[in-house]
């Protein structure tokens, strides 16, 4: 029934959700605000379509949060939502092989920017809900609450939870925004890292200078910037902030077998994205280096004269974006002030520096023992014939740690991405099997949950 469902409507589904992806709602800058307005505009009316009560476009400081809801039950289990409606930036533009606002289907894949993170993996729970309305007998309470900062920290969001804790009470939060490890070999998220964003900027002279009549003679920030930062990390990849590690989470060796026993093929992995050879922190496989172990990352870097041609000038300034990945129990801001201290203490006197800090997030790990994860893995089950690992992925989604605290809510992350859907990167995509699979998947979770809790 719900299989038949589904399938019967697969085109509208997909022609709605191509309305959601034409809709250019990059919520990093200020150029799209109107568009990122038009998104939740949308959702609203979708929302409303679906017979949803309370729906509301909610006003914030940044971008608008859309909440809907639909209390069936004061008895019944209610399942939170949550997702987000923003991308990233679609530049470089020219590296795209379609306009990544004009979705378009190649090899059974949905292209544009959004596909996958997270409009389209989104946009599966509103059909999941339609199609339990139309083909079910639905049994438990939900509430959507979808964003529009995801991507640029969340900020409105958070202080959203914080005051609105009785309105979002509920059993449980699921969200679809993270990835399986491949089609053959469905998983469930259990780990996300955290995040420090810090920017650098190093000024030497307080002007441009001549590069001939004082070079040599006065310290040229870029290069100083570059000794700085590759000074950050040894040979074995560690990181040599000092107190850098002192809160990680080691495993055991059993545990760590087992992390690794996750089907992870290296070739596949190198071949995706055309390296030769993988790099990292010794002793550590390419899984727990994505999944259990901090990094130090340079983001950007600029200064002096880029443009065509020649000019001989030693800076006045350097800048860099440097991130970190914190894994459990790391701290944001306690890394972040590690960061600024230790950097403060590599500037020489030839030059200042000025060390600020962008959002930050917390790492978090899923509790496997409770009737959300249970109803997870029951529906990959039922739905994909195979039982779904636990793995730990790479990126991060700070506002879950957030709902613990503020909550007390355990999320659920049942993501239907694959790492070669290039997310944040020209042409992402989404597949259209994991578009209906994750569909069928989430309704089967919401069934489960709601006869696992009652
Ligand atoms: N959906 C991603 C996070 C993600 C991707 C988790 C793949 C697991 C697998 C999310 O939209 C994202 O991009 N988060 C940002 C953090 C945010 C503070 C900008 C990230 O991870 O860089
Ligand atoms: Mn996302
Ligand atoms: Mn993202």
């Amino acid at each position: 029934m719900i299989k038949d469902y589904i399938n019967n409507n697969k085109d509208r589904f997909l022609s709605e959700l191509f309305e959601l992806l034409k809709i250019e709602s990059v919520s990093a800058d200020s150029k799209f605000k109107e568009e990122v307005d038009k998104a939740a505009n949308w959702l609203v009316g979708e929302f409303k379509n679906l017979d949803l009560d309370n729906v509301e476009k909610i006003k914030t400081k940044g971008h608008p949060i859309v909440y809907a809801e639909k209390i069936l039950d004061h008895s019944y289990p209610t399942i939170l939502v949550y997702g987000h409606y923003d991308v990233q930036p679609a530049d470089p533009y020219e590296l795209w092989d379609s306009p990544p606002f004009e979705p378009t289907i190649k090899n059974d894949k949905i292209y544009a920017r959004g596909a996958c993170d997270d409009k389209g993996q989104m946009y599966m729970h509103l059909k999941a809900y339609e199609t339990l309305k139309n083909v079910g007998e639905i049994k438990f309470n939900i509430k959507f609450m979808i964003e529009g900062e995801e991507e640029c920290g969340s900020d409105s969001l958070e202080d959203f939870v914080v005051k609105n804790k009785e309105k979002l009470s509920a059993d449980v939060i699921v969200i679809s925004d993270t990835s399986i490890i491949n089609n053959e070999n469905p998983s469930i998220t259990i780990g996300l890292r955290g995040l420090s964003y810090m920017e650098v900027e190093l000024t030497g002279p307080n002007r441009d200078l001549h590069s001939g009549t004082y070079g040599g003679a006065v310290n040229n920030p870029i290069n100083e910037l570059c000794k700085i930062i590759s000074s950050l990390k040894d040979e074995k990849g560690k990181i040599l902030i000092p107190g850098f590690y002192d809160d990680v989470q080691n495993y055991d060796e059993n545990t760590r077998e087992e992390i690794n026993k996750v089907p992870f093929d290296l070739n596949e992995f190198k071949s995706h994205i055309n390296i030769g050879d993988i790099y990292g922190e010794e002793s550590y496989s390419t899984v727990e280096r994505i999944g259990i172990r901090p990094t130090l990352d340079v983001n950007g870097i600029w200064g002096g004269y880029t443009n065509e041609g020649a000019k001989t000038v030693l800076p006045s300034k350097a800048f860099a974006k440097i991130s970190m990945r914190l894994v459990s129990n790391q701290s944001s801001k306690k890394i972040s002030n590690l960061f600024t201290d230790h950097m403060k203490k590599l500037c020489p006197p030839s030059c200042s520096i000025k060390v600020t800090e962008h959002h930050g997030g917390e790492p978090c790990i899923v509790n496997t023992k409770t009737k959300g994860y249970k109803a997870a893995y029951n529906a990959f089950k039922e739905v994909w014939e195979k039982e779904p690992v636990p793995t730990f992925d790479g990126g991060s989604i700070p506002i879950v740690a957030l709902f613990k605290k503020e909550l007390d809510l355990d999320s659920i992350l049942m993501g239907f991405g694959l790492d070669e859907d290039a997310i944040h990167s020209p042409n992402e995509s989404y597949g259209l099997f994991n578009f209906y699979k994750g569909i069928e998947t989430i309704t089967s979770f919401y069934n489960n949950f709601a006869a696992n809790e009652k």
